[in-house]
C-alpha cells in the first residue's frame, strides 16, 4: 500500500510511522509522499532524513478551501496513494478529497473521542480542556475521516491517566508517547493488512 502522510508540525507521529515501517510493525505499507501545509514543519526534515519525498501545499497559495483540496487530491493521485494519514495536520480536508478517498483517510486525535474533539480542539488546546474539566483519564483516537471534524468511525483508542501535577505540555507528551505513537502505526498496519471493515458506521477488526 502506498501511504501519503499529511503533516503541519513537529512530525512525531510521522516519525512513529517511519519507525514502525523500519521495524516491521507495518509490513504492507510504505510512505510515498509527505505533504505539509507549513513550509517550516520539522516533519519535512524527518521525511528528508528518511529519503521520503516532501512537498509543501499551503492553503494560503489557493483562492479557497476547494482549490486547496483539489491540489491535495491531485498530488495524492499523482503518487498513486492508497491510504492518506493525517498526522498532526491542521488544515481542513474538504468533501472532494473525502469523497475520492472514502474510508481511505485516517486521522489521529489526541483525546478519547467523543470527548474534547471537533472544531477548535487541536494540539495543546485539547489537553488544556482536559485539565480544565478535571477528567482522570484521557488518551488518543485513530478514526476514519468523514465530513464531520473528528466524527468518522473509530478504529482504535488508547487511554492514559491524567496525573495531579500535569501541565498541558506534560500531558501532551504522555498522550503522544503512550497512546498516539502506538495506535497510529497499529491502525495503519491493520488497514494495510485489510483487517478493517465498517458496518453501520462502526469499525470491525477482522482476526
Ligand atoms: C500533537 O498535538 C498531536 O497530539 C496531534 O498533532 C500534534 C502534532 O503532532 N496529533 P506531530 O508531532 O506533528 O505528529
Amino acid at each position: 500500500m502506498n501511504i501519503g502522510v499529511l503533516v503541519s508540525g513537529n512530525g512525531t507521529n510521522l516519525q512513529a510511522i517511519i519507525d514502525a515501517i523500519n521495524n516491521g510493525t507495518i509490513k504492507n505499507g510504505h510512505i510515498v509522499t509527505v505533504v505539509s501545509d507549513n513550509k517550516d514543519a520539522y516533519a519535512l526534515e524527518r521525511a528528508k532524513q528518511n529519503n521520503i519525498p516532501g512537498t509543501v501545499i499551503n492553503k494560503n497559495d489557493y483562492i479557497d478551501q476547494k482549490q486547496f483540496n483539489i491540489a491535495l487530491l491531485s498530488h495524492m493521485k499523482d503518487y498513486e496513494v492508497d491510504l492518506i494519514v493525517m498526522a498532526g495536520f491542521l488544515s481542513i480536508v474538504g468533501s472532494n478529497l473525502i469523497n475520492e478517498y472514502q474510508n481511505k483517510i485516517i486521522n489521529i486525535h489526541p483525546s478519547l473521542i467523543p470527548s474534547f474533539c471537533g472544531k477548535g480542539y487541536y494540539g495543546l488546546r485539547v489537553h488544556e480542556a482536559v485539565l480544565k474539566r478535571g477528567v482522570k483519564i484521557t488518551g488518543a483516537t485513530v478514526h476514519f475521516v468523514n465530513e464531520i471534524p473528528d466524527g468518522g468511525p473509530i478504529i482504535l483508542q488508547k487511554a492514559v491517566p491524567v496525573l495531579d501535577n500535569d501541565t498541558k505540555e506534560i500531558l501532551q507528551q504522555r498522550v503522544m508517547r503512550e497512546a498516539e505513537w502506538i495506535i497510529l502505526p497499529e491502525a495503519i498496519s491493520l488497514y494495510c493488512n485489510n483487517r478493517l471493515t465498517i458496518k453501520n458506521n462502526k469499525v470491525l477488526i477482522k482476526k
